[in-house]
């Protein structure tokens, strides 16, 4: 297993190219599936998640290649609609596919993608849409079996806006008979990146960013070439490096549009932000202000994804700070590793109490979610001392070349395999 060894302190400086956003690519890998050619997609990232979702495809008999950030998949070649088991329970975002199978095959056969460390993470929203839209739906041994002979258009109401929901309708209702409507969708931008793909690829998808999407089911698609959005939340994590180090930093290929609740928590924090075309800028303070009480919601409220670089921001400014988490009900993780650095956070059910302005310290710390892995990585960089963060198989999933990144802006990481990665003071 990897770990980073991180020296924190160091001065923060410099340009960062933002990569495409792993909650476009995903979704939209999936999709190509439908129109059953070649599609081409731009900006894609690299990191395992993509990499899991390539090797599923090519289990189910597509055609991937990749050149540098491109992606090509052709899916001519589709022949079975049965996602491999374990390659389902190892990436959850598998589930975005069983839209596409459906519609395409008529049979989609798929493991519980299960819960994370961060929730239980129910999949009923998705289900209860396809059999709305005349699906069949059996459960066997841990496995869902759909069925539908001709996918037909319905009226969806969302008991709650899920971004991955939201998604797999769209995507099983472009090649649909008829009208689909949901309403009460979720309105990331990585659903409207979703839209532009589909509408490359012949499909009529309207409405996606506002809470009702009308999909007309059309008879056949083609494949499109299409380039992937910029991934507002990794744009979101070197803003918070930034932030905590009192650093400067261009992030390339940002926009600042994606980021507005985060970029208004950041200036309440007292950091300076400028917004350009094509990058955002910002230069934190020498010393951060509280940043009151901040909770999640869907977009465009404080995203979720964002929450654990909240906390950091937190623990680095003075005063006290609430966060409330509404979307997943284990996402405070985190709190246990910054406490370990000499932080004073106290979780009371859905809210996180922040004492700031305590002396941190680097520590032996561990990475048990995505976006929290990342979040305690930056924490060590802005604390004295050394840390070892363990886990980093989480970081991979979505960040690609992340200490690569953080070490061309002056971050002191390395990524060591060791069996105890013993601290060397
Ligand atoms: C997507 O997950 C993202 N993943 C998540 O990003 C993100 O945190 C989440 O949306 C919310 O913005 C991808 O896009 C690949 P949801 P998703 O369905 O679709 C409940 C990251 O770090 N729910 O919007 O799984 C669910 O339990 C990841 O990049 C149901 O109850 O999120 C959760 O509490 C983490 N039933 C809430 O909705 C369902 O059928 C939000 O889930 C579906 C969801």
């Amino acid at each position: 297993m990897y770990k980073y060894r991180i020296r924190g302190g160091t001065a923060i400086e410099g340009e960062i190219a933002v990569s495409g956003a792993k909650n476009a690519a995903l979704p939209i890998m999936a999709a190509s599936i439908l129109s059953g050619s070649e599609s081409v997609l731009h900006n894609c990232p690299a990191i395992s998640d993509v990499e899991k979702m390539k090797e599923i495809l090519s289990g189910l008999g597509c055609r991937v290649k990749e050149a540098g950030e491109t992606i090509i998949i052709d899916s001519s070649s589709l022949a079975s609609c049965k996602i491999n088991g374990s390659l389902m329970k190892s990436m959850r975002s598998s589930i975005f596919l069983a839209g596409p199978l459906l519609s395409r095959c008529g049979h989609v056969e798929i493991h519980e993608p299960g819960g994370c460390n961060i929730g239980k993470r129910p999949i009923d929203i998705h289900l209860d849409a396809f059999k709305k839209m005349g699906a069949l739906c059996a459960f066997s041994e841990g496995r869902i079996i759909l069925k539908a002979e001709k996918l037909k258009g319905a009226e969806i109401n969302m008991p709650f806006p899920s971004v991955g929901a939201t998604e797999n309708i769209i995507a099983a209702a472009a090649c649909a008979e008829g009208t689909t409507i949901i309403r009460g969708a979720a309105k990331e931008p990585e659903i409207v990146d979703m839209q532009d793909f589909l509408n490359g690829c012949g499909a009529d998808v309207r409405g996606a960013g506002t809470d009702i999407i009308m999909i007309e089911g059309r008879h056949s698609l083609n494949g499109t070439t299409h380039r992937i959005i910029p991934d507002r939340i990794e744009a979101g994590t070197f803003l918070t490096l930034a932030a905590i180090t009192g650093g400067q930093l261009c992030l390339r290929g940002a926009k600042a549009s994606h980021l507005r609740a985060y970029i208004d928590v950041l200036k309440r924090a007292g950091c300076t932000v400028l917004e350009y075309d094509g990058s955002i800028e910002i230069k934190g303070p020498g010393r951060l202000k509280n940043i009151g009480f901040v909770e999640t919601s869907g977009y465009p409220g404080f995203p979720t994804d964002l929450q654990s670089f909240a906390m950091v921001l937190a623990v680095f400014s003075e005063g006290t700070s609430c966060i409330r988490e509404n979307v997943f009900e284990r996402r405070f993780a985190i709190a246990k590793e910054l406490n370990k650095m000499g932080a004073e956070i106290e979780i009371k059910s859905r809210d996180a109490i922040i004492k700031g302005g305590r002396k941190l310290r680097g520590n032996f710390l561990e990475a048990t979610d995505l976006r929290g892995g990342a979040a305690i990585t930056l924490a060590a960089i802005g604390a004295p001392g050394e840390s070892i963060v363990s886990g980093i198989q989480y970081i991979d999933r979505g960040y690609s070349r992340f200490e690569e990144k953080l070490t061309q802006v002056g971050a002191d990481i390395q990524r060591i395999e060791s069996e105890n990665g013993e601290r060397k003071d």
